[in-house]
């Protein structure tokens, strides 16, 4: 399986955003964070901005809601043209609704679990969704380091996903770098969020294919 990065513009120069994804060019995807101040405590931006953000970006973007009440506000995402739409399983009310709506509208459908969410629940309902997102920080700051303590819910989600036959991406998101993607491909990551390693290299492509490449020697 390919590895595919999705480097999270929460690391990048928000005065200058359209730079930045053209910096980006090379990745499989754009990861939007998009933070309310009441899932999370922090705040970034909104549906007008990532709706001007998927007018110009030149990858397909993947937005990552950590939002409450995504029931309400995620199909708008879908609507402004984002690849994929992930909400966070704590805050859904109707995950399943939700993500065929997602679906209906056109993207792929993600769900978020924060570490200490378990994957259980969801692994009946792999045929309604398209990734689940293991958060490898707790979400609402770059920068954090990635918790190994993770790493078995990646495997057990693997394992469901390789049983059922269903092509489910599994996606890690936060402290992702040179140093901890290995493990994560490894136990059965395939798309990459990477924010402060990529956007604090020197050369922003070329960390790109090096974190692809590393990923790319451990996806099963
Ligand atoms: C954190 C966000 C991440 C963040 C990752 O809540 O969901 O996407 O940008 O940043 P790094 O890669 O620096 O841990
Ligand atoms: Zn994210």
């Amino acid at each position: 399986m390919a590895a595919l990065i999705a480097p999270s513009i929460l690391s990048a120069d928000f005065a200058n955003l359209e730079t930045e994804l053209g910096r980006i060019a090379d990745a499989d995807y754009a990861h939007v964070d998009v933070m309310d101040n009441h899932f999370v405590p922090n705040l970034t931006l909104g549906l007008p901005v990532f709706e001007r953000l998927a007018k110009v970006s030149p990858v397909p973007l993947d937005a990552h809601l950590m939002i409450e009440n995504p029931d309400r506000w995620a199909p708008a995402f879908a609507e402004a043209g984002a690849a994929s739409v992930t909400f966070h399983a704590e805050a859904a009310q109707a995950p399943v609704r939700l993500a065929r709506e997602l679906r209906r509208l056109g993207a792929r459908a993600g769900v978020a679990l924060r570490p200490a969410t378990p994957v259980e629940p969801f692994l009946d309902l792999l045929a309604e969704i398209d990734m689940i997102l293991v958060m490898t920080v707790e979400p609402g700051f770059g920068g954090q380091s990635f918790i190994e303590g993770t790493l078995p819910k990646i495997r057990r989600a693997r394992e469901a996903v390789s049983e059922s036959g269903l092509d489910v991406w599994i996606q890690v998101d936060g402290g992702v770098s040179r140093d901890t993607i290995e493990r994560a491909a490894d136990a059965g990551a395939n798309v990459f969020v990477a924010g402060s390693a990529v956007f604090g290299a020197q050369d922003v492509p070329g960390e790109i294919a090096t974190l692809r490449d590393l990923a790319g020697r451990h996806t099963h």
